[in-house]
């Protein structure tokens, strides 16, 4: 056989092999068999220099045009064979667009938000605007400026967090009740009369119990101007019970103590279940303590930059978790805080 029938017939097999070929491994096989460095026309081209001279320059050129033919019939082989395995692997994969999409979840207003924000529409609904002021607060602003005297229990350790502070520096803490907001507030409005309502976060420092958190939400309200009664006082809380609790809710004061109110009263709303004639969960009182409030201090309307002679005023501080405990029949505090998302999902 002649090395121009070698090549033929090389060109025969490597052709009918390509056309066998089905994968891209076969392909690498064949590539690797026909023109590979160690493949069948290598072999054949490493014969030339046995040839007689005359017949040299035609066979190696016959060698040449059947490499590229055969690395061209590869190349075509490749992208038909890749092709289809992309489209192998893409209909497998297929996405069907008719189904339905995926909804994220959904998160939900906290309970205590959700009552806070209730509060501002009925205290907005009087006329009061919303304020906020520092939780980290001046010891002065927390009690001092609010007429606790010196040694009130309150100011204890145990009772409240304390801020580290350089020697020398102001007394530091965080805010035992929102009831500093009321000088921040004076502070800004003197000598103008001022209706603000102060929501947000405190601090103190006790056992955490079914009953008790270190950390819970008050909102405090402040009324300053000329003639502001008493009667001011009671006719604000009925219209917020009515709107909080429903037509028909009843308000009591009964006498009490802070030092920055004189007259105090703790404020009491008849039971919402059982309209006063006794229940569980005013455990038959027939009344649901809500929160503190009373006539501004004259000494605290002084602190604020207001002369008690020509102003009065009146204030309340009230819990939202309790406001939402009673309501919903919540029997643990702790479930507010506790970052269980399944507690907020109920009210959602
Ligand atoms: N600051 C009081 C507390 O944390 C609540 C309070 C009582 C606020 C009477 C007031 C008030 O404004 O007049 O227990």
């Amino acid at each position: 056989m002649t090395v121009i029938d070698e090549l033929s017939a090389l060109e025969q097999e490597a052709t009918a092999a390509l056309a066998a070929t089905q994968d891209v491994a076969a392909l690498a096989e064949w590539k690797s068999r026909y023109i590979g460095k160690s493949g069948a026309l290598t072999r054949l081209s490493r014969g030339l220099g046995a040839l007689p001279a005359d017949q040299r320059p035609e066979v190696g050129r016959r060698v040449n045009a059947l490499r590229q033919h055969l690395e061209d019939a590869y190349a075509a082989a490749e992208l038909r064979l890749t092709g289809a395995a992309i489209s192998a692997e893409l209909s497998a994969d297929q996405v069907d667009v008719t189904l339905p999409g995926r909804r994220p979840a959904l998160g939900y207003t906290h309970l205590t938000n959700q009552v806070l924000a209730q509060v501002q529409t009925i205290f907005a609904e009087m006329g009061f605007q919303v304020w906020e002021s520092p939780e980290v607060e001046l010891d002065d602003y927390n009690f001092g400026l609010l007429n606790f005297a010196e040694d009130h229990p309150a100011r204890d350790m145990q009772d409240t967090f304390y801020v580290e502070m350089p020697p020398g520096a102001p007394s530091v803490l965080l805010r035992t009740h929102t009831s500093p907001g009321q000088l921040h507030a004076m502070h800004r409005y003197a000598p103008q009369p001022l209706r603000v309502l102060l929501p947000g976060k405190v601090y103190r420092n006790e056992q955490v119990t079914v009953r008790s958190e270190m950390m819970f939400h008050q909102f405090e309200f402040l009324a300053v101007g000329r003639h502001i009664s008493m009667g001011d006082l009671k006719g604000t809380l009925a219209y917020f019970a009515e709107r909080m609790y429903g037509a028909g809710t009843r308000v009591r004061l009964r006498p009490s103590y802070f030092p920055f109110t004189e007259p105090s009263a703790e404020m009491d709303v008849s039971c919402f279940l059982c309209n006063g004639k006794g229940c569980r969960v005013c455990k038959y009182a027939g009344w649901l303590e809500i929160g503190g409030c009373g006539m501004v201090h004259p000494t605290v309307l002084r602190n604020g930059g207001y002369d008690p002679e020509l102003f009065s005023g009146f204030a309340g501080g009230f819990g939202p978790e309790r406001i939402a405990m009673l309501k919903y029949g919540i029997d643990d505090i702790r479930g507010f805080y506790s970052g269980d998302a399944r507690f907020v999902e109920q009210f959602g």
